[in-house]
């Protein structure tokens, strides 16, 4: 019985410092999408690097995101606010949307999609 391969690391889990974000390109559908990572231990939170405002990316350069000392995590492009457990926007333009989460999960060291 031939087992799949398990799906490549999309990252070590040590290059996330805990608390803070990633980005990384993942295929989903068959597209190139830029995913922002948030690691909080040995737990890793996966969104579409898009904001549901306007469809830009959150961070103001590649990989580099915005959090507030409250840990929010802040669109660098019109300030809009998101809670970290769950990805609502609190706060700013789209305030009651979303940010697209992306299933993953952390195995033998490294961030895969699930
Ligand atoms: S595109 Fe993110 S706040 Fe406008």
């Amino acid at each position: 019985m031939n087992i799949p391969d398990p799906s490549p690391a999309l990252i070590d889990l040590d290059r996330i410092p805990d608390g803070g974000f990633a980005e990384v390109e993942a295929m989903l559908d068959g597209e190139a999408e830029s995913l922002v990572l948030h690691r909080d231990g040995e737990r890793v939170r996966a969104w579409l690097n898009v904001c549901p405002h306007a469809g830009r990316r959150l961070d103001w350069s590649s990989g580099q995101f915005l959090k507030t000392k409250d840990g929010l995590l802040v669109c660098a492009a019109h300030g809009a606010t998101f809670e970290l457990g769950n990805g609502a926007c609190v706060a700013g333009p789209c305030r009651g949307e979303s940010l697209r989460a992306v299933a993953v999960e952390v195995m033998d060291g490294g961030v895969r999609l699930a």
